[in-house]
């Protein structure tokens, strides 16, 4: 007798890491391969973390700690909310996830009933796309182009029908694109008004090239905030991550917490304590990036590739190859053969137009990102030539 597979199962694959198997595959083959499809720091966790992390294997027993979090870390994540934004929070609305990646699955479930129609905008991160179908969630994507600067507006969600949640992201992946305090504080309002749950996704913040980014929770406090110590503080294997849940959720997203994951890895807790002590080790990072930024964006538009989204914050580039391919996975499957780099194709965040772009992502060491640039000044000039490239 055949047994039952879930359809909500089926989720499509994140195709990042589809490509980083191809890579990792060449690369087992004997070749060099420049790895700029995975939104990961080529750096590891900052000293004073790994010194953390070594006294607590030594003198720690490492066991499950509180759903949410051990209390010192939500007080230095509380402390870390008035000293970056100035804004209040008690350390009794923090809860520590497992990366943000289970603060989204948290918020979603406390949140939402199956059914419940959420926008968020294409291009945009896949995976909140994913979970939320796993979870019978309605998707509802929100075009957002040039014109809307990449972001989700009150405009463009008056369009989108009757909606019971809006995830935002600020700086955005895969565009870099940020929303400006006074844009975000209308969003928020225009929420509000409405009974739309807002998520907004701060795991970008602190790698921003010009303002630095406002969290939503200046501008109201009905809103769940999610970040995580993956991105800017070059954590993403420790995965850890928080949220602050709103009164009316807190309690369940609590229960949820026991019951999902009973805690947050213990050893990456304690390890993070002295992390928002780490800024000038982990703003030399986003230096890096902002130079790794300035040479790819140069490098790209000196071959033509001149229509890329402004990438304000986060470590990628978004990338029109409509003038090359019709089929931006064919042409990232091409570059990868023909010149061992690697970059994720637009459909994993854009269903619609999304074979029209690519996403490079700038975040490994500035010699990798120096070669890339090298060997696609060399490539592009030559693959753009003729008709359109596919297989
Ligand atoms: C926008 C965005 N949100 C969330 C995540 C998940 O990160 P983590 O689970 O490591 O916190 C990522 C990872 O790439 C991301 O780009």
């Amino acid at each position: 007798m055949t047994l039952r597979v879930s359809r909500r199962g089926l989720v499509p694959p994140f195709i990042a890491m589809d490509m980083l198997s191809a890579a990792n595959a060449r690369e087992a083959a004997g070749d060099r391969v420049i790895h700029l499809e995975v939104g990961q720091p080529g750096t590891p966790a900052p000293q004073a973390v790994l010194a953390a992390a070594r006294a607590a294997l030594a003198e720690n027993r490492i066991g499950y700690t509180d759903a949410a979090g051990i209390a010192p870390l939500r007080q230095a994540i509380a402390a870390h909310y008035r000293a970056q934004y100035g804004v209040a929070v008690d350390p009794a609305e923090i809860a520590v996830t497992t990366g943000s990646s289970a603060a989204f699955q948290l918020a979603f479930l406390a949140a939402f009933e199956p059914g419940d129609r959420v926008a968020l905008a294409a291009p945009g991160y896949p995976a909140y796309r994913n979970i939320l179908s796993a979870l019978g969630l309605e998707t509802v994507l929100i075009e957002v182009g040039e014109n809307a600067h990449y972001q989700p507006n009150p405009d463009l969600l008056a369009d989108a029908g009757d909606l019971d949640g809006l995830i935002v992201a600020s700086p955005a992946n895969p565009t870099g694109t940020m929303i400006a305090p006074a844009d975000l504080a209308r969003l928020c309002d225009y929420c509000r008004e409405r009974g739309i749950r807002l998520i907004s996704d701060e795991i970008y913040h602190g790698i921003t090239y010009g303002a630095p980014a406002q969290t939503a929770r200046a501008f109201g406090g009905e809103g769940i905030v999610v970040n995580s110590f993956s991105k800017y503080y070059s954590m993403t294997g420790w995965r850890l991550g928080w949220m602050i849940a709103p009164p009316d959720l807190a309690r369940s997203i609590e229960c949820l917490a026991q019951n999902f994951y009973i805690s947050p890895p213990a050893l990456s807790q304690l390890a993070a304590l002295p992390v928002f002590q780490c800024r000038a080790e982990l703003d030399g990072h986003v230096a890096r990036y902002r130079r790794n930024r300035d040479l790819l964006t140069a490098t790209l538009s000196a071959a033509g590739l001149a229509r890329i989204a402004p990438a304000e914050g986060a470590f990628y580039l978004y990338v029109e190859v409509a003038a090359l391919t019709d089929d931006s996975a064919v042409f990232c499957r091409r570059m990868l053969e023909e010149i061992g780099i690697a970059a994720t194709p637009g459909r994993d965040f854009d269903p619609l137009h999304g074979d029209r772009w690519l996403r490079f992502s700038y975040a490994g060491p500035s010699d990798d990102i120096a070669d890339a640039a090298s060997r696609l000044s060399e490539w592009l000039p030559r693959t753009g030539q003729g008709p359109k490239a596919k297989a």
